[in-house]
Formats: structure tokens, C-alpha cells, sequence
């Protein structure tokens, strides 16, 4: 593959999380060469400082002047990010909160916050000449990949566990023209063979979380919070899985506080389900982290045991003074009927749980929070809404007469 280095000139290096050494290249896996953890960008220059809040053009790419591309180049783009951030006033008060609110990134081109770092790592694959993509997926990655793929031209592999992911995100990747491969097992399966793949055959550029590109993409999130609230929240709760999301999202918190913009940062709070939890365990054991074998949840976009960006996430945790929980999964669902039945908010399972977890969390009343909908929930209905229960119309009458009387919602009469 031919190389594009990041330039340390341009202000970008590869930095490793753990020797501290400065990479000119990754291994095929996305690790540094000299002692195997991961990598992450480094800025050496200002981004912008508020000047960055200048740029004009849709979604993440009106702060390109954040993202490690030299100037003019073009982006692989559909037009991801800039999602809205919503006012969820009747939720809130149900768990004790004044501002509340929800960042709706199942608006996304293909249904979730993947979209963000797929355009980057795309557009970063492209300039490296790579000609095929792989990932290892519980299914929206997968969707993502497939799409970013189609529109640069390149040639998609995803893998998936053979069981447990959503059709609505395998139909996605089939219909943007991937090759789909099964594993007996998890996601962690599937990503053991995508990081042996790749470790075997260098036409294959590695599209996971552990690519630093995806993570630059995904922290844009964070400087679209800020300007939408117009302040930095106090708390930000997101599901994790693998966990390159919380790392990012802290990531982009740190620099804009880095570039002078902003003073504070919020406390990030990871969510995980009760049965796939090693995160949430580390936490509690003071950073002891140990895979999980068997992870075992109904939100399987984060039906994940071995985190591959643990490490990552622990650290933003940590330094932003947040904390690690679980909900089990009746609460998941229950959080995402009531996103539904009361915000109008259709969330696939996984992006329930950070609402899910407002209950446990115990905030302080007069926080601003944001929660992350991570996915859409048209991707997977079918575990959704309980009963579907399609009632008989012969005639307006007969709609009129099964209504009855009262309309009324959850116990409440409207009329
Ligand atoms: N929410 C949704 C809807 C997801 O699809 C994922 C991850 C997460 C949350 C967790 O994010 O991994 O950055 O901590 N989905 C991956 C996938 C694993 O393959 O689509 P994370």
C-alpha cells in the first residue's frame, strides 16, 4: 500500500497510548510497531480555537481544520454528522432531571454514529491507495463500511458473529454490494479473524475502532454538542462496546478545551448491559481489566466481552471524572419503549441504555446532560413495541366505537 504520512509538519503525528513513541506508519492492525498498543492522533497545532466554529459545509467536515488531512483534499462523504440535539422534557422529569437531552445520531446516513468515522477513515484509506476494507461487526459498522466503501469505489469484507445481528443492518450491507462472512461466535471472534486477516494479507486496510481515523471523525461529536447547547454539558452517557466511542467523544471534549474555547469538560459515563460488562467491571475494580468469554445481552450492537479500545476508555473515564454502569436488559427495553411512547424517539436497544441508566445514575437535578442515541431503531424492530396488534377498521364507526370514550394514554385522559 502506498503510504501517506501524516506529516508532524502539518501539525499530526501517530502517538502510542502506551511506549509514548511517535509512529510514521501503523501495523497493519492499527498498533504501534514497537511495542503493540494502540494509536491515536496528535495534534501539535491550534486547530482553530473558536474559528473553527466558522467553517461552512454540512456535517463533520465544516471542522476539517480538526480532522488530519492536509488542506484540499476531497472527503468521502454522505453527508454524516450534524445530527440534532434534542429536548427530551418528559423523560427528564421522570428521572429527576431539568435539561435533558438526547443527541439523535440515528440520523446519520446509514442509521448511526458510524457514519462520522467511516467518512474519515475512508477518506484516509483512499489517499493510502487501499483497495479493500474490512471490519469486524455487530452490524451497524458493518452497514457503515459498506456504504462508505460503495461511494469511494472500493471493495467491502465485513464479518459478523453468525447469529444475534440485527437484519435491518445485514440487509444494509448486503444492499451497498459487501462480501458478508459468518463466524461461529461473537463479535470478539470476529474481530480476532479480521485482525489475523490482516496480519496475513496487506490488501486488506482495517476499518475497526482501532484505526485512530475513525476515532477523529467520531470526536466531532463533540464540538456539535458544544455549539448546539451553546455550552459544554455536564455529564455525556453513551452505551459502550468496543469502546472507541467514549474515547472519542472525550477526545474532541479535550480539545476544545485544549484550543482555548472552552474552560471544562463533562464527566463521561459509559453504559454496558449487565451481561457484557467487562468495562463497567474494570471500573469498579479499580482498572483490573478482564475479557468476558461469553457476553450475553439483548442490545446486540454492544454484545461485546473484549473491548478492543478498553484501555482508551478507561483513561476517559477517569481523567473526566465520569463512571462505569450497567442496566440489565429489561431496563434497556423499558428505556426504549418510553423513548419512543414519550419523546417520539425510535432507538435501536444498544442506544437505549445510557437513558436507561439516568434512573441508577442519580445525576444532580440541575445538570445539563446529553445522552447519545447511538442507532437507529428502524435498523431492528423486531424485538420492539411489545404486542403489534393490528385492530379490525370496517368503517369510521367501528374506529370510533373500539377508541371509545376517552382518549387515553398511559393512564392519562387527553380528551
Ligand atoms: N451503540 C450502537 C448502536 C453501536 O452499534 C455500537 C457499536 C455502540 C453503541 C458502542 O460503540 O463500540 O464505540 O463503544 N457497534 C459496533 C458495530 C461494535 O460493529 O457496529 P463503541
Amino acid at each position: 500500500m502506498g503510504a501517506e504520512l501524516l506529516s508532524a509538519s502539518e501539525g499530526w503525528e501517530l502517538a502510542c497510548i502506551g511506549c509514548g513513541s511517535l509512529a510514521e506508519t501503523e501495523l497493519p492492525d492499527s498498533r504501534c510497531r514497537k511495542c503493540g498498543d494502540l494509536l491515536e492522533i496528535a495534534i501539535s497545532r491550534d486547530v482553530g480555537g473558536p474559528a473553527l466554529f466558522l467553517g461552512n459545509g454540512p456535517g463533520i467536515w465544516r471542522f476539517r481544520q480538526a480532522l488530519p488531512f492536509p488542506p484540499g483534499i476531497e472527503p468521502v462523504s454522505l453527508g454524516e454528522g450534524g445530527t440534532p440535539l434534542v429536548r427530551t422534557k418528559r423523560l427528564a422529569s421522570s428521572v429527576g432531571l431539568d435539561k435533558l437531552y438526547a443527541k439523535n445520531d440515528g440520523q446519520n446516513p446509514t442509521g448511526s454514529f458510524k457514519d462520522r468515522g467511516m467518512s474519515v477513515a475512508v477518506t484516509r484509506a483512499r489517499t493510502l491507495g487501499a483497495k479493500a476494507l474490512i471490519c469486524a461487526s455487530t452490524g451497524n459498522t458493518a452497514a457503515s463500511l459498506a456504504a462508505y466503501a460503495a461511494k469511494a469505489g472500493l471493495y467491502s469484507v465485513v464479518v459478523v458473529p453468525r447469529a444475534g445481528v440485527a437484519s435491518g443492518k445485514l440487509g444494509q450491507a448486503f444492499a451497498y454490494g459487501a462480501r458478508v462472512f459468518g463466524v461461529e461466535g461473537n463479535f470478539d471472534q470476529a474481530l480476532a479473524t479480521v485482525f489475523d486477516l490482516v496480519r496475513r494479507d496487506e490488501r486488506f486496510y482495517l476499518m475497526n475502532s482501532v484505526n485512530p481515523f475513525r476515532i477523529e471523525g467520531q470526536k466531532i461529536t463533540a464540538f456539535e454538542i458544544y455549539e448546539q447547547l451553546g455550552r459544554v454539558p455536564d455529564y455525556v452517557v453513551l452505551p459502550v462496546g468496543n469502546a472507541g466511542n467514549i474515547s472519542a467523544i472525550w477526545k474532541g471534549f479535550k480539545e476544545l478545551r485544549k484550543s482555548g474555547v472552552v474552560d471544562s469538560a463533562p464527566s463521561m459515563m459509559g453504559v454496558q448491559a449487565a451481561g457484557a460488562s467487562p468495562l463497567a467491571t474494570a471500573f469498579s475494580t479499580g482498572g483490573d481489566f478482564k475479557p468476558l468469554k461469553e457476553p450475553r445481552t439483548v442490545a446486540s450492537a454492544i454484545r461485546i466481552g473484549n473491548p478492543v479500545s478498553w484501555k482508551k476508555a478507561l483513561r476517559a473515564i477517569t481523567e473526566s471524572g465520569g463512571r462505569a454502569v450497567v442496566v440489565s436488559d429489561d431496563e434497556i427495553m423499558a428505556a426504549r419503549r418510553r423513548l419512543a411512547e414519550d419523546e417520539g424517539l425510535l432507538v435501536e436497544a444498544a442506544s437505549a441504555a445510557p437513558f436507561a441508566a439516568l434512573t441508577r445514575l442519580k445525576l444532580p437535578r440541575g445538570a445539563t446532560v446529553v445522552c447519545i442515541a447511538t442507532g437507529n431503531g428502524l435498523k431492528d424492530l423486531s424485538d420492539h413495541g411489545g404486542e403489534q396488534r393490528i385492530e379490525s377498521a370496517v368503517d369510521g364507526q367501528s374506529i370510533s366505537n373500539l377508541v371509545g370514550k376517552g382518549l387515553s394514554i398511559a393512564g392519562t385522559t387527553l380528551g
